[in-house]
């Protein structure tokens, strides 16, 4: 695990309360798995105030690149972070996703649970399809980033109907795992994004037998297995997120 002072190279609003946060961490850069986390420290509470939490979007040429949504109090002071300052990252934390999957990789993300997916679908070789769900087309984030990916397709939804299927982002899922079965052929499932979306992932590898992997992103306060904040319930009874996680395997997780 590093500590590292990180100098802010881009700071860039896209639109919806969304930026990306790119920072030179070539150590951290060099050694992060997808699905691994960082815990940022916001400068204008330093002295205060605990990390926040954040999944990797994208780490390469010895940078590290965070996507993240102005929700409260720490990322909202984050907001006035400017490029060239320095901001102090610890990481990489916790157990990433697999980077081998033998089939087709069906990445589910909804909202900034894209993140990691981008992530992912950089490392893993072979076909992904990138499913991404939103209320409107304006909370499908990053589209433009997974098209340059080779052997990724995207298919979409929207609740409004904007973009993609109208509904959840399960409908194409489920409308593929149907024509893969019908073929034959082998898929694994990834996902991040919003508790009723991880379930929805979890049911449909445990039904079809799929190996699954979950990133449950809980509330966190050290980052580091020493609070128990971040507890989800699994088949080895109370794990942390942020140490035997945030990754879990679909079939080691118990839903209440
Ligand atoms: C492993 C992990 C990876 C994450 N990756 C990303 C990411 O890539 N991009 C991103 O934008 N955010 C990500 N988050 C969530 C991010 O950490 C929180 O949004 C942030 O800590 C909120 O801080 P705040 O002080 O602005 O909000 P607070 O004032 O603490 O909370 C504001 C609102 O956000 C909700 N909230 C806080 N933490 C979480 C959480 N973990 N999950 C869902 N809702 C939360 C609160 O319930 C509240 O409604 C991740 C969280 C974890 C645990
Ligand atoms: S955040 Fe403290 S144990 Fe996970």
């Amino acid at each position: 695990m590093l500590d590292e002072k990180c100098k802010v190279l881009v700071h860039q609003e896209i639109g919806s309360g969304y930026r990306y946060l790119i920072v030179e961490a070539p150590k951290m850069a060099a050694e992060l798995v997808p699905g691994q986390f960082v815990h940022v420290k916001v400068p204008a509470l330093e002295m205060s105030a605990l990390r926040r939490p954040f999944s990797v979007f994208d780490a390469t040429d010895g940078m590290v690149v965070i996507l993240y949504k102005t929700v409260g109090r720490g990322t909202a002071a984050l907001n006035g972070v400017q490029e060239g300052d320095e901001i102090n990252i610890l990481g990489p934390l916790g157990h990433g996703f697999p980077t081998e999957c033998s089939g087709t990789a069906l990445l589910v993300g909804g909202g900034f649970g894209v993140a990691p997916l981008h992530f992912l679908a950089k490392r893993l070789p072979g076909k992904k399809i990138l499913f991404a769900g939103g209320r409107t087309q304006n909370d499908l984030l990053a589209i433009d980033r997974f098209q340059l990916i080779p052997n990724t397709e995207l298919k979409l939804a929207t609740n409004d109907g904007s973009v993609g299927a109208k509904g959840f982002v399960t409908l194409p899922l489920d409308e593929t795992i149907a024509e893969l079965k019908a073929k034959g052929e082998k898929f694994e499932l990834f996902t991040c994004g919003p508790d009723g979306l991880l379930k929805a992932v979890t049911d449909r590898a445990l039904a079809n037998d799929a190996p699954g992997w979950i990133s449950c992103d809980r509330h966190m306060v050290c980052g580091v297995g020493a609070c128990y904040a971040c507890i989800q319930k699994t088949v080895r009874g109370n794990s942390r997120c942020c140490i035997e996680g945030p990754i879990f395997a679909a079939k080691d997780l118990i839903w209440e």
